[in-house]
């Protein structure tokens, strides 16, 4: 199905079960080994877990961010595109959310784990700004992991009180 990704209809919202069915399509599409529905759910479950949907035109899911937050970092878990709508500035989109969400809870990282294989995501999280800080053995049951790391801008680490937006 081609992407129908129109700007002014984009909008980020939380999870809700309805979205399961697509988030699954777009996860089967893109990992090697997909999570299933009882592993979202219990993200969406989780106190401290949060997932963010990306809806273009008539609420369709076009991508989705699992992230954590912990006490010094947010720990993205999830993020992935629908394949059609690559490369059109949605995965940055998503990671911007990743983003502000941990500036609103005054975190200083954002975490996550990459397959050594996975080039494409690499160079994703490179393009943002995130930095490869170690490779982690074993870290998937069938290879090795990178281990990246974003710092939020110290002058963007606002709190809901005090926020200001990127320069
Ligand atoms: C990784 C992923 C989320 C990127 O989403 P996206 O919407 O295509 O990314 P964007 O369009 O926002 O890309 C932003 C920048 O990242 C870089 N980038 C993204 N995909 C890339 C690729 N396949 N190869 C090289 N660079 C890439 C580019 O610099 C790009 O800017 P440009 O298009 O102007 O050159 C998407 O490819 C995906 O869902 N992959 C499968 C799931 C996955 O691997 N998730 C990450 C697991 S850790």
């Amino acid at each position: 199905m081609p992407c129908d990704a129109a700007d002014s209809a984009l909008k980020i919202v939380d999870f809700q079960e309805a979205h399961l069915p697509e988030i699954l399509a777009i996860e089967r599409a893109s990992f090697p080994r997909p999570w299933n529905a009882r592993a979202f759910l219990a993200e969406a479950r989780h106190p401290t877990a949060r997932i963010r949907v990306l809806l273009g035109p008539r609420g369709r899911v076009l991508g989705y961010a699992v992230f954590r937050r912990y006490d010094q970092a947010v720990h993205l878990l999830n993020l992935a595109v629908a394949p059609a709508c690559r490369r059109q500035g949605l995965g940055r989109r998503l990671l911007e959310e990743v983003v502000q969400q941990a500036r609103r809870a005054r975190l200083p990282w954002v975490v996550l784990e990459v397959r050594v294989s996975n080039r494409a995501a690499q160079r994703f999280y490179e393009a943002f700004g995130f930095r490869r800080i170690q490779r982690l053995p074993g870290y998937y049951d069938d290879e090795d992991g990178w281990l990246y790391l974003y710092e939020v801008p110290a002058a963007h680490r606002g709190g809901e009180a005090g926020e200001r937006e990127p320069a």
